[in-house]
């Protein structure tokens, strides 16, 4: 069977507009998908937004809109947004499309002929930004929910609840027995300890409570709560279907990694996962959960007043591509690990890595080639795979492999970064303006060569982080634009004029404005 890789994002909720929290979350995910793509043919994202439920309903009528219009008014928003990000996505889902829709209908009525949903009388504390019912061992000493620090409504209808309880035992097994199922793992005691008292779950709330949602079928009194609705969106997207599942869905499912923050985890290694054994399909092989984004080491909030758009911040630093942003999102935080935005840090990161380190090292070298070889690369010049860099290129494409495999993102941006490192070192080591002036052309030439072709593999490699950056890293070496690891053979550039003086541009500029103090909030 031919290889294939399946990725999926949380989809957010429209009330309001993408903050780069929601960006940080994307960004991983191309990156992550990016990099699958240069070694497979057969790999798919799936993002969207999550369009129901009692948070969307009041947002709108606050603003005397209709549900509809908010969710149309915000769903182009995080468009934009990700097309300004390049996010790579191969499809967007909403959850008022109508095929969504009429699957979750299906899906709803497969887990109740199965007997997993039955009618109950309940009162319970719902969190509306957590779009969920809260126990009072998860509210803070003041009885707040600890993600929204927002008091939960107490709530008593009669709704329809999931057996969770039932699938209890089946999923403390399978993540036992699954060690790449949660990852980072330190999240694993975590699920086993919430699942030792795991309850049955409401999967309906009345009309009149909630009615921007779909209708459970068969009663039209009841809504399908919104968890029902939003996790079935990454089997829906990609056509399933109880009876006749489309060809994508089969080539596709199950989902190689469902990338998730930290807050939703619950939602998608429990509830999720006991859908999926209900409703017969195989489990995701990964869901992997990152942490959160903190500015300036606080909790992004609208009351706080410092929610940052990732537009603001292009802006600000009037880049005229997303590229920094993107590596210093991705490569800031371990996984799983809480990450902080500050335009001091970003500036210094970018600044020390992809200007100076990987810019001018390309600038010089193309420098010098034309200073002392008119821009040309003869044959002699040209290093086996047994010279110093070739080897050292070829260790770093696979570090950058294993720690992919691992969803060590931050970890692959380094190693890339340290083999830039280690290029200027050897420049600096090997001196070619001296070997050139004490007239050691081949010498001098080999290292040029050397350097050059690591460039061309640091190119390569930092593709999934910087796609514009990698493709001018390319277009200043002559080379075709082929982003595949199959490209990564030493020996890429050829002999023949590579460059003149005045095709040599800077990659990436240094950030040196300032991000003014009245910076433009969402
Ligand atoms: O939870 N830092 O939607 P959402 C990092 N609709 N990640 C953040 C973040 C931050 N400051 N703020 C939010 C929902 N996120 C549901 C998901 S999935 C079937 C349904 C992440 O808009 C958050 O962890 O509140 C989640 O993964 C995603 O953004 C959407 O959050
Ligand atoms: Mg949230």
């Amino acid at each position: 069977m031919q290889e294939k890789f399946y990725l999926t994002t949380a989809i957010d909720y429209v009330n309001g507009a993408p903050h780069i929290g929601h960006a940080y979350e994307k960004i991983l995910a191309d990156v992550i998908i990016r990099h699958k793509r240069q070694l497979i043919d057969n790999a798919f994202m799936l993002t969207g937004t999550d369009e129901h439920g009692i948070k969307i309903q009041k947002t709108a009528a606050s603003k005397g809109i209709t549900p509809k219009q908010l969710c149309d008014e915000n769903f182009s928003k995080f468009e934009q947004a990700w097309k300004q990000l390049e996010i790579s996505y191969d499809k967007i889902i909403r959850t008022t499309d109508e095929e969504h829709k009429k699957a979750v209908k299906q899906i709803f009525k497969k887990l109740y002929d199965n007997g997993d949903i039955y009618k109950h009388t309940y009162t319970g504390l719902y969190c509306s930004g957590c779009e969920s019912f809260l126990s009072p061992k998860d509210l803070t000493p003041d009885g707040l929910c600890p993600h929204h620090l927002k008091k939960p409504e107490e709530i008593t209808e009669e709704n329809y609840f999931f057996k969770l309880s039932g699938y209890k035992d089946k999923l403390i097994e399978y993540i036992k027995s699954h060690p790449d199922f949660i990852v980072p793992s330190f999240r694993v005691n975590e699920i086993l300890n919430q699942l030792e008292n795991i309850e049955d779950i409401s999967v309906s709330r009345t009309k009149s409570s909630v009615s921007w949602a779909i209708s459970v079928p068969g009663d039209d009194s009841q809504s399908i709560y919104v968890w029902i609705d939003a996790l079935s969106n990454y089997i829906t997207a990609i056509g399933y279907d109880c009876e006749n599942p489309s060809e994508l869905f089969n080539k596709l499912w199950p989902a190689d990694v469902q990338i998730i923050g930290k807050d939703i985890i619950k939602f998608h290694s429990i509830y999720w996962t006991a859908i999926l054994m209900s409703l017969g399909l195989e489990l995701p092989k990964t869901i992997l959960s990152h942490g959160w984004i903190t500015i300036d080491e606080s909790k992004m909030s609208k009351s706080i007043g410092n929610v940052i758009s990732p537009d603001t911040v292009l802006k600000a630093f009037n880049l005229e591509h997303p590229d920094a942003f993107r590596y210093y999102m991705a490569s800031s935080a371990q996984i799983g690990r809480d990450g902080n935005y500050s335009d001091d840090d970003f500036k210094e990161k970018v600044n020390a890595d992809l200007a100076n380190n990987i810019g001018n090292l390309l600038n010089r070298t193309l420098n010098m080639l034309v200073k002392y070889f008119d821009g040309e690369i003869k044959t002699d010049f040209i290093t086996g795979a047994d010279s110093k860099m070739a080897v050292l290129a070829n260790n770093t494409k696979n570090l950058v492999i294993e720690a992919f495999n691992k969803y060590e993102i931050a970890e692959a941006a380094n190693y890339i970064v340290s083999f830039a490192d280690s290029v200027n070192k050897y420049v600096t080591e090997r001196a070619p303006w001296s070997l050139a002036k004490e007239g050691k052309t081949d010498e001098c030439a080999e290292v040029l060569y050397d350097v050059l072709e690591a460039m061309r593999h640091i190119a390569v490699l930092i593709y999934p982080y910087c796609p514009n950056i990698a493709k001018d890293i390319l277009y200043q070496l002559n080379q075709d634009a082929d982003f595949k690891y199959t490209s990564l053979i030493w020996g890429g550039i050829k002999a023949g004029k590579l460059t003149e003086k005045d095709k040599i541009k800077p990659v990436f500029l240094r950030l040196d404005s300032e991000f003014a103090a009245d910076k433009k909030k969402v």
